[in-house]
């Protein structure tokens, strides 16, 4: 059998595609630093002492800031900017993808026809859609995870693929940051040194990008990703197929899920519940408790919670709410993880939040002492560090 070809390598940028997806990174890093810190300014100078003098107090939550600072120049600069740039990410890959689609496709199909690699892929036609995944195009994405236009199509997974690393090479500091799961597996294995899970879930797996690293520090795990997004599962599959990771891919919707009780030792997830309606969460940690082993755990990684930051922050977090299609994020934002891990069947005192440096841009002692509770955690932002909640279920 053929080794199956590196799905990801196979887009060929052009000169002039490289250069417009250099300089959408750029723009985007210009937009995220310098316009953000001159609206930071604008809100200490003007927008906040105006709001002190008419309420006779600062913004106490994030919607304040924004209704405080909506009409001011520098906010409508870097909102439209952010928001014409978001679309230019994905605009900058698609001819790319569309150019290489049919080898794209191939190289799926051959994976899903091959056993080598150990993994699976099984996908659902008949699947409905959650309302909160089919009704419009999450962070602005056009066609959104699920959108098929060609026979076993995988388009929606490259451009999430290729878009993405325009979108991650334009945050501070790219060079540095390792990612959600690298930082997680490593900071599982350092805080629970006994912990070696043989059975590893993540919902929302999109294209695996959160997965496979827990493959590099938990090498005996087979590794699971749902999605309901076939596309993304396609070339996921592919992913690991070329990659020789024995990762089983399914099309189902997390909130409930064909496996049986008991089935997992860690379950996992990575910008995943802030896309889902809050109804939607309670029901897919209710799942996370009803799978986990006896003496199990997940460990989600968000945004954090509204109660963790300050109004302005609040308020630059909660952008996204209303300007970039993910209606749902302020409302996960709001919510107190315990009281959503408690209302999914998870005992208070066996739940817990966490904030954590990422992996590659902090020295291994301060990662460690961070991990053993030695010195306080990082502040969040700035994809320097992740904010995480979850739940052991005892044994
Ligand atoms: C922001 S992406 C997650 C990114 C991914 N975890 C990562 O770290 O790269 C959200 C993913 O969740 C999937 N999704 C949304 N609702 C879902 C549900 N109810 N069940 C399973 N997957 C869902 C979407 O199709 C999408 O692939």
């Amino acid at each position: 059998m053929n080794a199956i070809r590196d799905i990801d390598s196979l887009v060929d940028p052009t000169h002039d595609e490289l250069a417009r997806q250099g300089f959408v990174s750029r723009l985007r890093k210009h937009i995220m630093k310098d316009v953000a810190d001159d609206m930071r300014d604008a809100y200490d100078v003007k927008v906040k002492p105006a709001f002190l003098s008419e309420y006779g107090r600062e913004p106490n939550s994030g919607e304040e800031v924004r209704d405080a600072i909506e009409d001011n120049l520098t906010y409508r600069v870097w909102s439209s900017l952010r928001y014409n740039a978001q679309e230019m990410v994905w605009d900058s890959v698609r001819e790319e993808v569309e150019r290489q689609l049919p080898d794209m496709i191939s190289i799926a199909d051959q994976a899903a026809q091959s056993s080598s690699h150990g993994g699976t892929l099984t996908l659902d036609p008949e699947l409905k859609m959650p309302d909160y995944v089919d009704t419009l195009d999450v962070h602005l994405m056009p066609g959104c995870w699920q959108g098929e236009h060609a026979d076993r199509d995988v388009a929606q997974g490259a451009i999430y693929a290729h878009g993405g690393l325009v979108f991650r090479g334009s945050l501070l500091p790219s060079k540095t940051r390792s990612g959600v799961a690298a930082s997680v597996s490593k900071w599982l294995s350092i805080r629970f040194p006994d912990f070696k899970p043989e059975k590893i879930l993540e919902t929302g797996c999109t294209i695996g990008n959160n997965l496979f690293p827990y493959y590099d520090i938990f090498p005996d795990a087979e590794l699971y990703g749902v999605d309901v997004a076939a596309p993304c599962l396609r070339y996921a599959h592919a992913r690991a197929a070329s990659r020789g990771v024995n990762a089983h891919f399914s099309q189902q919707n997390a909130e409930t899920l064909d496996f049986p009780d008991n089935s997992f030792d860690l379950i996992v997830s990575s910008f995943f519940f802030h896309e889902l309606s809050v109804k939607a969460t309670k029901k897919t940690l209710a799942e996370c408790r009803r799978l986990l082993r006896p003496g199990g755990m997940m460990v989600h990684m968000e945004l954090p919670p509204a109660s963790q930051v300050d109004a302005y922050y609040n308020f630059y977090l909660d952008w996204d709410n209303e300007h970039n299609n993910e209606p749902h994020y302020r409302d996960f934002r709001s919510q107190d993880c315990e009281d959503l891990m408690t209302s999914g069947g998870f005992d208070a005192e066996d739940c817990w939040t966490a904030l954590i440096p990422d992996v590659g841009g902090a020295t291994p002692e301060y990662f460690q002492q961070v991990a053993l509770g030695e010195v306080p955690p990082p502040q969040h932002g700035n994809y320097t560090s992740w904010s995480l909640f979850g739940a052991i279920k005892p044994a």
